[in-house]
């Protein structure tokens, strides 16, 4: 695959959209964002986008299964065909994508979850490393499927969870490498390098694993 079009669903402040676009603008990845969609109309990633001269569309959802919802995964797709969107990236997107979202994209969706999955899934997975004490939590980008978190995982990036740490520090540790492996994610998409292999994801010319930091937690004394 060339240079590709990106569509990007948000539904908070857009750190990872905003590492996204940066990766963009530097020519790091062959990817533009050529649109960003929230259920929230006061979400700081639409302004994020804005700021970028980049269409930024407010499409309420309303409740699971119902009228509302079905109308937004209908305009979803509409605005995905109209923007020429080759890939989806769910971006801190707090919702349930469609069905026809889920057909019409199969195995062109990502979304960052920030945890070791399938450990921590759901919507507060760094409280609930932080909560639960494991000494070591990170993140993953993985190929979307219909039920949340699920889906074959891309990379994943690791954290030591350090004695102080509250949900908010180790989030906080965490939002650092989701930048870093977001974009990576989506330039290996870009390459046409990701191979799904039932839940693996095989990268083609994969390069060996970076230390991003040698965890030995709590620490060896002998
Ligand atoms: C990130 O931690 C992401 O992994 C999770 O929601 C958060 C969104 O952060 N799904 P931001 O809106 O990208 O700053």
């Amino acid at each position: 695959m060339a240079h590709i079009n990106l569509g990007v669903f948000v539904s908070g402040g857009g750190t990872n959209l905003q590492a996204i676009i940066d990766a963009s603008e530097a020519d790091k990845i062959d990817a533009t964002v050529v649109l960003v969609i929230s259920d929230k109309e006061d979400a700081y990633g639409l302004e994020r986008a804005r700021q970028h001269d980049i269409s930024a569309v407010h499409v309420p959802v309303g409740r699971n299964e119902s009228p509302e919802y079905a109308a937004a995964d209908q305009w979803h797709v509409q605005l995905l065909a109209e923007y020429d969107v080759d890939l989806v990236c769910l971006a801190g997107y707090m919702r349930l994508i469609g069905p026809e979202v889920m057909t019409t994209y199969a195995e062109a969706i990502l979304n960052i979850h920030p945890a070791l999955l399938p450990s921590f899934p759901g919507t507060h997975g760094q409280d609930d490393a932080a909560d639960y004490g494991v000494k070591v939590a990170g993140c993953t980008v993985h190929f979307a499927w219909s039920e949340f978190d699920t889906g074959p995982i891309i990379i994943q990036a690791a954290v030591p969870v350090l004695p102080d740490d509250d949900g908010d520090s180790l989030a906080a540790r965490i939002l650092a490498q989701e930048h870093k492996i977001y974009p990576q994610a989506i330039q290996w998409y870009a390459q046409d390098r990701l191979h799904i292999q039932d839940r693996r994801v095989i990268v083609d010319n994969a390069p060996p694993p970076t230390i991003l930091e040698a965890i030995i937690s709590p620490g060896l004394e002998i």
